[in-house]
């Protein structure tokens, strides 16, 4: 018969390829857990029964089960179990939708989001576009290229954090062979219970809120990144950073639009306690 242990250990890996199957790349893992996880399982030994015990039912002599040592880390595990678990759902819902029948027959794929399920830091941009579709993962094209930039220049990667869109699917584009277009209010509204479960499963400590779309999406306020850029806002508790998206600075090369961008990130890392580098402190400053 299997122990706890084992049965946890074969759930978790049956996740892990659930979540491989559905395009997941990257899992954050404790080093704690890590470091359980390199344990060899704990053992059961058979322990003689107390003898009161034993006395007063000595032809039965039933072994009780002692593990030498508890299951390490069970209960981190377990939380993480679930948390891969109701991820794997949710991503089996969201390749599932057919909300909105135009989108559901015009993607190629569902794109979800990228990233660490642990992530302290969110990212959140407005639709996939075209390469996005193409390959079902987030900010991968030439805006993506952009953010990932960004993103290193924090000193994190891809992996540390998490990125995703208000909509899951591509807008379609009809008779245009090219393009993006923005998401309609209806469209967002009916996409955007998605992106709550992701918030509330990955809980980030700061959300990146990546241009106006992104804005209106998460915190119902429309046409003003101009102005709400760089000013903290709190989408249901969470300390928000709105900022310009990527595909503003590729069409606006200014060194003082990039600065912009760049002082919300050292915000950003400020409030995440990440340490700031005198270089980085001085990126885009002119002389
Ligand atoms: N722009 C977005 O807002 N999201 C993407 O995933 C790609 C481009």
């Amino acid at each position: 018969m299997s122990s706890g242990y084992d049965e946890l250990l074969t759930a978790t890996i049956q996740h892990l390829e659930g979540l491989k199957e559905h395009g997941v790349r990257h899992v954050h893992v404790a080093p704690e857990t890590l470091a359980a996880l390199s344990q060899p399982p704990p053992r059961r030994v058979a322990v003689p029964a107390p003898r009161s015990f034993q006395s007063s039912v000595s032809s039965v002599q039933l072994p009780v089960q002692t593990p030498v040592s508890p299951p390490v880390q069970a209960p981190q595990l377990e939380t993480e179990n679930l948390k891969l678990k109701t991820f794997t759902e949710l991503h089996a819902r969201a390749l599932a939708c057919v909300k909105c029948p135009h989108l559901a027959s015009s993607r190629k794929n569902v794109v979800l989001g990228v990233g660490s399920l642990d992530a302290e830091l969110m990212f959140v941009g407005e639709a996939p576009g075209a390469d996005e579709d193409a390959q079902g993962e987030p900010f991968v094209g030439a805006a993506g290229q952009k953010l990932t930039q960004i993103i290193t220049a924090m000193n994190l990667s891809r992996e540390q954090v998490y990125i995703a869109n208000i909509l899951k699917c591509r807008p379609d584009t009809p008779g245009q062979a090219s393009g993006n277009r923005k998401p309609t209010s209806a469209e967002m509204a009916t996409c955007i219970p998605y992106l709550h479960e992701q918030i509330d499963l990955i809980r980030p400590k700061v959300i990146v809120a990546l241009g106006a779309t992104a804005v209106e999406g998460l915190l119902g306020k429309g046409g003003g990144i101009m102005k709400l850029r760089g000013h903290w806002q709190t989408y249901r508790g969470t300390p928000l950073m709105p900022t310009f998206h990527p595909a503003y600075l590729l069409r606006n090369q200014a060194l003082g639009e990039k600065r912009k961008v760049w002082e919300d990130m050292l915000a950003t890392m400020e409030r995440l306690g990440l340490p700031i580098s005198g270089k980085q402190r001085n990126y885009f400053l002119k002389g």
